[in-house]
């Protein structure tokens, strides 16, 4: 196994990291930690939620509400926001629905926009496209000033599809152009140097719309592929849905060329916490039952495997305890946890 500190000193030049997994597994705790270490080290630093409901305030212990770009307090060089989805999505909407109404003018289509713009905005894809997009603006714009990036999304899996469905994207992008360009009149073909051609078809709104999104998507997608750049981080739990998740997932990245920066193994009894609570008879069977899935994560990921953290006796909330767990994650002999793996 690569220890997570090892692999973070290959990749000088990485600035976003993702974190990735099932439902309740500690991402967002992987994301603040990991957060946190790279603004210790004195990298400005940026972690984003992107998530429905957001829980970096109460992993911070403090009030990163409102959809701004907030320091942290008491963490040097560490910022954070919490999008909120309901105002990323109102203009998504407004945004759109000027977009259809531009496009059904310039086509002279005399109906009303509106049911159109319902369509769209009730799909239930809709607020995770808003919010994929939020993401963009903020690798492309409003992170320019962050060394890091750390994104905590639940949406992964969508990101990566998404980014996946740029290429045909692509293509089908091309394809329309073409027609375009063959239906402008040869009159204006003629007169026109071929750069004009360009211009004249991006005269139609819902094109030109389409090419922006495509220039936009095709820069994330860069970034997003680039593994000097770029690591996904997958959480799992020493239990088989969550390593089945992680499984299913990375295959799914990997077939999209996504970097993956490896996994990290949370909630893991410790040996002498569990000789400690010799009493405790559901703690001894979770440790019991811990040791067939640490080596199946062995079995499964062992190479990527990262780092492991200990199962804490309360959530983590706080500064203190986000230093506690992060000291955790980086401390180079995990022994305590590979010998658990051998029994
Ligand atoms: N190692 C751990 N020990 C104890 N509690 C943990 C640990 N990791 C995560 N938690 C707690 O579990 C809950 C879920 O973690 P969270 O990071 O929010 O998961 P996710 O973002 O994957 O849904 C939170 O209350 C968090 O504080
Ligand atoms: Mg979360």
């Amino acid at each position: 196994m690569t220890h997570i500190e090892t692999f973070l000193l290959e990749r000088p030049n990485l600035r976003f990291v993702f974190t990735g997994g099932k439902g309740g597994v500690g991402k967002t705790v992987a994301a603040a930690v990991l957060a946190y270490r790279f603004a210790q080290e004195g990298k400005k630093t940026l972690i984003a939620s992107l998530n429905p409901v957001h829980s970096l305030s109460s992993v911070f212990d403090q009030d990163l509400r409102g959809g701004r770009i907030r320091p942290v307090q008491k963490a040097p060089n560490l910022f954070a926001v919490e999008v909120e989805a309901s105002d990323v999505v109102e203009r998504y909407r407004v945004n759109i629905a000027q977009r259809v109404r531009e496009f059904l003018k310039y086509a002279d289509i005399p109906v009303d926009s509106r049911p159109f713009v319902d369509i769209a905005v009730t799909n239930p894809a809709f607020e995770e496209s808003a919010m994929f997009d939020k993401m963009v603006d903020i690798i492309l714009k409003e992170g320019q000033d962050f060394e890091r990036l750390v994104f905590d999304t639940a949406a992964v899996a969508n990101a990566v599809r998404l980014i996946g469905l740029s290429k045909i994207y692509g293509l089908w992008l091309q394809r329309m152009i073409q027609s375009r360009k063959e239906a402008l009149s040869l009159r204006v073909q003629l007169s026109f140097r071929k750069e004009r051609i360009m211009e004249e078809v991006k005269k139609d709104p819902l094109l030109a719309d389409l090419l922006g999104m495509h220039e936009r998507f095709t820069a994330v997608k860069k970034i997003l592929v680039d593994p000097e750049q770029t690591a996904f981080f997958f959480v799992t739990l020493p239990l088989t849905l969550p390593i089945s998740v992680v499984t299913r997932f990375i295959k799914m990245v990997r077939a999209y060329d996504i970097p993956v920066g490896g996994v990290i193994v949370n909630g893991v009894i410790r040996g002498e916490e569990a000789e400690r609570a010799a009493n405790d008879e559901y703690l001894q069977n979770q440790f019991q039952e811990q040791a067939g899935y640490l080596k199946m994560i062995q079995e499964q990921l062992g190479p990527l495997v990262r780092t492991y953290l200990p199962l804490y006796h309360s959530e983590i909330h706080g500064l203190d305890m986000v230093r506690h767990a992060c000291e955790d994650m980086f401390q180079p002999d995990q022994e305590w946890a590979l010998a658990l793996t051998r029994v």
